[in-house]
């Protein structure tokens, strides 16, 4: 990839900058502009500065919010500990090892569910025909919601995410979107606070540490801030990541026939794929860094998706390589925000992979020409990949 070229026109909040490939811009920007301000906020581009940045919330603070261009919300992700520590160790109740690593059946489950729909067909929609349902289901169970409402949440996911954008046109159906899932959470947490079930909403209502308490506002916005921080993501690594493997039919034939490499393929789909873009932080006080003057109250946003290609520390970063080791990416972050949802997703991923290639194991692209990604400044990914495959039955006895 050329970074020798002229200095391009950046502007990391449009849309457009992350709807078309913005790595050659990235590359530029970490050989002659790894701190880069835009004219509204600064771009940290380096693998080692967005870590570093990451470990000094004193100085590069959550509590102006994630997105640049719109204000805070009260979830924990808009903190600073020690609030924001208080209410992790809150939500963590319901993400321990112990909770999550028997939720591996019924994912298995659940991507077999996903399969069974379309086997017989011969061709599907990759993103929401398979990639999509996964995550929506899981979360949609954990947060009590009904099977048949499962439309209506990824309708109020969709639209919250697009609100947090800053687009004022998304505002009207991100403000409706808000109060649909506000009334809907309202009776789950009713109903789970009476009556407990085996679910991440009720171990949530009930969880308790050191005297301290979820109340009502904080489980309405955790709980949002998990399906929408959950949701979108998940989706767009599987569909980005069965891009890589099926772009080039040497790595899918690899898994198939070594599927103890997928742990290691997942990393580096979540590394290439980096789905949320950036993550924004807000300057305390005045301070240098880097020997860019900063001033308090302006933005900062941690570019992932440019600190995973590094090439100071990857190497052949733009090699999409299955058993690349060391892997360290941060598509999950850094520091004390580190995703909550990682075990999660990595075990959905991997489920998911597993059962694609013993189920559908001539899966095959239809257009060779690869997707394009949504043109949204927070979280993208491909919106439709059409594929084909050998139609097969249904598992034994149940119908698609
Ligand atoms: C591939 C999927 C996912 C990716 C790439 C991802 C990425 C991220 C990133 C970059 C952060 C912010 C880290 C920081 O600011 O330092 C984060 C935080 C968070 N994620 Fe995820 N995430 C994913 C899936 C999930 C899932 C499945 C859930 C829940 C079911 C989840 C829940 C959260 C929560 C609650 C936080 C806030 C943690 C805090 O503020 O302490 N995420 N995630």
């Amino acid at each position: 990839m050329a970074a020798d070229r002229t200095e391009p026109t950046i502007d990391f909040l449009s849309g457009a900058f992350w709807g078309r490939d913005p790595h050659e811009d990235l590359t530029w920007l970490r050989a002659h502009s790894p701190v880069h301000w835009d004219g509204n906020v600064w771009g940290i581009t380096r693998y080692d500065d967005v870590r570093e940045i990451s470990k000094q919330p004193d100085l590069f603070s959550n509590a102006g919010g994630i997105r640049p261009d719109a204000g805070p919300i009260p979830m924990m992700i808009d903190m600073d500990d020690p609030e924001h520590w208080q209410r992790r160790k809150l939500v963590n109740r319901g993400f321990t090892p112990r909770r999550v690593r028997p939720s591996e059946d019924r994912i298995r489950e659940v991507c077999d569910e996903i399969i069974d729909r379309v086997c017989e067909r011969g061709e599907c929609d990759f993103v929401w025909d398979i990639a999509a349902p996964l995550p929506l289901i899981m979360i949609g169970d954990a947060l009590g919601v009904a099977p048949e409402d499962r439309q209506t949440l990824l309708e109020w996911s969709d639209g919250m995410l697009r609100g947090l954008t800053g687009d004022p046109a998304a505002l009207g159906a991100a403000t409706e979107a808000f109060a649909g899932y506000t009334e809907y959470a309202g009776q789950v947490i009713a109903d789970r606070r009476a009556e407990p079930r085996d679910d991440l909403m009720s171990v949530l209502v009930h969880a308790e540490v050191d005297g301290d308490r979820l109340d009502h506002d904080s489980l309405v916005h955790e709980s949002l801030l998990i399906l929408v921080g959950g949701d979108e993501t998940t989706r767009h690594v599987i569909s980005g990541g069965g891009w890589q493997l099926l772009a080039d039919r040497s790595r899918w034939d690899r898994l198939a026939t070594d599927p103890g490499r997928l742990p290691g393929a997942v990393e580096e789909m979540l590394r290439w794929v980096s789905p949320i873009k950036n993550m924004a932080r807000t300057v305390t006080r005045d301070v240098t860094f880097r020997d860019h003057p900063m001033e308090a109250g302006q933005k900062l946003l941690l570019l992932y998706p440019s600190a995973n290609r590094d090439e100071a520390v990857f190497d052949d970063p733009f090699s999409f390589d299955i058993d690349r080791a060391p892997n360290d990416h941060v598509a999950f972050g850094f520091g004390s925000h580190f995703c909550l949802g990682n075990s999660l997703a990595r075990l959905e991923l991997r489920v998911m992979f597993e059962q694609l290639l013993a189920r559908l194991p001539d899966l095959a692209l239809v257009d060779e020409v690869e997707p394009t990604c949504r043109a949204a400044n927070f979280i993208s990914g491909y919106e439709a990949m059409p594929v084909r495959f050998g139609p097969s039955r249904p598992r034994a006895g149940l119908s698609s």
